[in-house]
């Protein structure tokens, strides 16, 4: 099956195939063509160029699509979510806009415990068919891979649940989603704190292992929350099943995550809100991405990640959603971007690079997605027409994103 973008008013996000990542000055670097072309063989990107050399004269397509006006971009990459979650906390919304904090909420039992609660009460079914709807509003809305966590079961049964959707999505979702053990999300309401952390390194993870539920391990590694010490247990408990960490760190105070990150060669650290310059000079030169999740701060009222400095510095940065039913209740990768420049400085070719390769190599994926790049899997999407680059993120609510293919398939 051949399928033949024509008349691309820009083709963006085009890459060699070298870079698995972007740092520093190369951020803002985002490959573009203008009046181009895009060739799809099954699966994979199989093309691209100017229109003055489109194959169409010699070799005929199954289907061709005219842009004339539009712009094709890589499909967004969501290297963290929490989307397999029970009903929703708009209750703690409303407590949040009255005063209290994200912290308070947890103190007291709300929170992550409370959708612990409601997890427990839903069938696998009930779980998965929840999740699958916030699944396809986020492929509506561009995005081609997702990282999704569990970490709101809290005991032994209820994570293996969490993951057993998670692997039931990968394999009937047409986006890509890699799954990530987060059993150290919070301390399950049965268990003292270190009784949980003992169950976790003991029980939880050898049984994820065995059923090879998790590409990746997680750790809330924060202030009231879990120790560096505690998570370097875990994680390398974690290791011993070839689970890769994903790190939870410096959210909501600077606690040592970004440093046990490093330390156990972590694929990404995220959050960050409350990092300082020493965290900044302990990423550089290791191959851990800092991932940014503005939406969260949005929501929260929080510090935004000092993404404009981490980019100044040298560091690569990628930006996820974080979708959760706490912290942040919204999959849209569009706003990210938007939000990346508006609030972290970002300008539009860096934020769209922070959400496309960047954003698949801190999910281990950047050889195969987030970038225009022949032999790399057909995830894109086609805009409405649009003037240039940058209307993305500064047209901050505009539905733009008007046509989704994944694995070369229009969805
Ligand atoms: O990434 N910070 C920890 N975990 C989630 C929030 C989870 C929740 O509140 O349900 C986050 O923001
Ligand atoms: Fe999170």
């Amino acid at each position: 099956m051949r399928t033949l973008i024509v008349n691309i008013k820009t083709l963006a996000g085009v890459c060699s195939g070298e870079a698995i990542r972007l740092q520093g000055a190369q951020m803002a670097q985002l490959g573009q063509i203008e009046n181009a072309w895009l060739l799809v063989e099954d699966e994979h990107i199989a093309g691209y160029g100017e229109m003055s050399t489109c194959p169409t004269h010699h070799q005929q397509a199954d289907i061709e699509v005219d842009a004339t006006g539009c712009m094709v971009l890589p499909s967004w990459c969501d290297p963290h979510t929490h989307i397999v979650y029970a009903g929703s906390r708009e209750a703690e919304f409303v407590d949040k806009i009255k005063g209290m904090s994200y912290a308070e909420i947890a103190r007291r039992g709300g929170g992550i415990l409370n959708s612990a609660d409601l997890l427990h009460t839903l069938s696998e079914e009930q779980l998965y068919n929840q999740a699958v709807t916030r699944a396809w509003e986020m492929i509506r809305k561009g995005t081609g891979c997702i990282e999704i966590k569990s970490g709101y079961g809290l005991n032994t049964a209820d994570e293996l649940k969490m993951l057993r959707v998670i692997q039931r999505m990968k394999e009937t979702l047409p986006v890509h989603i890699v799954s990530t053990f987060l059993g150290a999300h919070a301390v399950g309401r049965q268990y003292t704190q270190p009784q949980y952390v003992d169950l976790i390194v003991n029980e939880m993870i050898p049984e994820v292992g065995k059923e090879r539920l998790a590409d990746y391990i997680d750790v809330f590694c924060d202030k009231g929350f879990f120790t560096t010490d505690e998570t370097s247990r875990i994680l390398e408990a974690g290791a011993r099943w070839g689970m890769r960490p994903k790190i939870h760190a410096d959210e909501l105070a600077s606690s040592g995550g970004v440093e046990v990150g490093v330390a156990h060669h972590a694929l990404s650290v995220d959050h960050l809100e409350s990092m300082a310059d020493e965290q900044i000079e302990t990423l550089r030169g290791s191959d851990t991405m800092p991932t940014a999740l503005p939406g969260t701060s949005f929501f929260l009222n929080m510090p935004f990640a000092p993404g404009r400095k981490m980019i100044d510095a040298g560091l690569g940065l990628a930006v996820a959603s974080d979708y959760n039913p706490g912290s942040t209740p919204s999959g849209d990768m569009k706003f990210v971007v938007s939000l990346a420049c508006i609030k972290m400085r970002l300008l539009p070719e860096e934020a769209i690079n922070a959400a496309t390769l960047n954003a698949a190599y801190a999910m281990g994926l950047s050889k195969e997605y987030g970038s225009i790049t022949v032999g790399k899997v057909a995830n894109f999407f086609i805009t409405t027409p649009i003037p240039s680059v940058s209307f993305i993120p500064y047209a901050y609510t505009s539905p733009l994103i008007n046509r989704v293919f994944l694995r070369g398939k229009e969805v």
